[in-house]
């Protein structure tokens, strides 16, 4: 049975690792979780950081991906090339065949770009439902969320309590910048997305997804028809 963490609890985890490394955080949940563990992996900068760090901390760390079947080629290509650095097998998680069958039959392939509703929709299929099945006996997921990505995100915290799916979120980069994330990324030769230098900042699914211009926010070429407040897909919000 997962604990349940109160208010409390977490605000006392927060506290203890307020000013302590990402590997710390890791190190001390991976110990106390094991394989209930896992890292949610997008294969952006920030969760290529954390999949390094975990398989440093222990080669047998978990590590998911959500296939969403939209993904750019170079994200496919990237998903390859981690496996083959690190010497591991990503676990990757499909939408539902019936489900995907269903949406695309009844609202056509590209039905994001008609209203919100439907892009929520889209996610839920290829998204939110692989991850509620990715989270079968876990009790802890990491994620490579960082505070200043988004205006979406600027109160999140390091360590919460997923009242959704009933599990401790760790977000070990919360209080990172880009340029930690990229000192990293060069610091221990870690593979990243080529779409990075191609003006992608940040990388979801190639039809919701568009490079941005130097200055512009970064989370500006996610869903770019829609109002910034709602850009988010619903795993995290
Ligand atoms: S999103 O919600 O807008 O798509 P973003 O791309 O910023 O999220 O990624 C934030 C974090 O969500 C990632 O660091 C990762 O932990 C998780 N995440 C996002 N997309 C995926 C995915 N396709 N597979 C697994 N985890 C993901
Ligand atoms: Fe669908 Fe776009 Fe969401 Fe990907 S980001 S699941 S293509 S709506």
């Amino acid at each position: 049975m997962q604990k349940k963490y109160t208010t409390t609890d977490i605000d006392q985890l927060n506290a203890e690792f307020a000013g302590r490394s990402p590997e710390e955080l890791l190190r001390f949940f991976m110990e106390k979780y094991g394989a209930h563990l896992a890292l949610s992996s997008s294969l952006s900068a920030e969760d290529q950081c954390l999949t390094d760090m975990m398989l440093q901390i222990n080669s047998h760390a978990r590590i998911f991906t959500l296939d969403t079947g939209r993904l750019f080629p170079e994200t496919y290509s990237l998903l390859d090339r981690t496996n083959l650095h690190y010497n591991i097998k990503i676990e990757v998680f499909c939408p539902d065949t019936c489900a995907l069958q269903r949406m695309v039959t009844e609202q056509g392939v590209n039905l994001f770009y008609e209203s919100l509703e439907k892009r929520h929709l889209c996610c839920q299929v290829r998204k939110l439902e692989p991850l509620s099945r990715a989270f079968s006996g876990l009790e802890a997921w990491v994620c490579g969320l960082r505070r200043s990505q988004s205006v979406t995100r600027g109160d999140m915290r390091k360590i919460e309590w997923d009242e959704k799916h009933g599990l401790l979120k760790i977000n070990p980069l919360m209080d990172w910048t880009e340029e930690q994330t990229w000192a990293y990324v060069r610091a221990h030769h870690v593979p990243y997305n080529k779409l990075h230098d191609q003006g992608f900042p940040s990388i979801g699914c190639q039809p919701c997804t568009r490079a941005v211009k130097a200055g512009e926010d970064i989370r500006s070429g996610r869903w770019w028809w829609e109002d910034p407040n709602h850009r988010e897909c619903g795993l995290h919000r």
